[in-house]
């Protein structure tokens, strides 16, 4: 039986989501998508613009009474993974205010599951190097853009045939380049992570080379 913190960092559409998600399954550990926080985060903002279009200019006063009242609640709606969101959460993630909210969050999150599970999975951008930084593992997961593109192309195609691949390619260079380069928290790959490339593995493979690395040096 198991009882840690994991930190999961990585690019969008990398695969780390997957691999939180199986390794909860397999730990009996319960995950949180940090990602959803921030999706959240810019779908109420968006939504409370009223439809007015999206702005270049982000109303910080909007942002912050947004987050006065801000809790884990409602982060299972389908709608979050709409790139709309997760584009718009890659510019909000700048904002210093905002990952200091976001940050005391998560930390009660993991106080809470610590004690009430024993421990806990979280996946994101800054968790190794920000939120979790003794976690007892990190992974940071990562593959070529191209690829990742291909997986987050086959994905949204099912449900919108109106897509197109070279959009998707485009925004995901914008996200990597966001993520990497903010000030706040960027995305590392920090000394103390285990680096998986998911390019030419399956899912049950990224988890497998996990739990191997796990069992090894618990
Ligand atoms: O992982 P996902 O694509 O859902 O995350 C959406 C965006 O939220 C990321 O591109 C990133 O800018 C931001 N994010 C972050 N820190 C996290 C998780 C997500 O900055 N821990």
């Amino acid at each position: 039986e198991y009882r840690m913190k994991i930190a999961i960092d990585g690019t969008a559409a990398s695969g780390k989501g997957t691999l939180s998600e199986n390794l909860s399954q397999e730990l009996k550990l319960p995950r949180l998508d940090t990602g959803l926080l921030y999706r959240k985060l810019a779908f109420v903002y968006i939504k409370s613009l009223k439809l007015t279009s999206i702005k270049n200019i982000i109303d910080n006063s909007i942002l912050k009474s947004i987050l006065n009242d801000f809790d884990l609640n409602d982060l299972e709606s389908e709608a979050l993974k709409l790139d709309l969101y997760g584009n718009f959460a890659s510019r909000i993630g700048k904002l210093d205010f905002v990952r200091k909210k976001l940050k005391i969050i998560q930390i009660e999150y993991v106080e809470n599951m610590i004690k009430k599970k024993g421990g806990c999975i979280l996946d994101g951008r800054d968790i190794g190097t920000e939120i979790l930084p003794n976690a007892d593992f990190k992974f940071y997961i990562d593959a070529p853009i191209k690829t990742r593109a291909k997986r987050r192309f086959k994905q949204l195609y099912s449900t919108n045939k109106s897509i197109e691949f070279k959009n998707i390619l485009l925004d995901l260079k914008k996200r990597d380049i966001n993520d990497k380069s903010r000030k706040n928290s960027p995305l590392i790959l920090s000394k103390d992570s285990i680096l998986i490339d998911t390019e030419l593995l399956n899912p049950q493979q990224v988890l497998r080379k996990a739990l191997y690395y796990i069992k090894k040096n618990k």
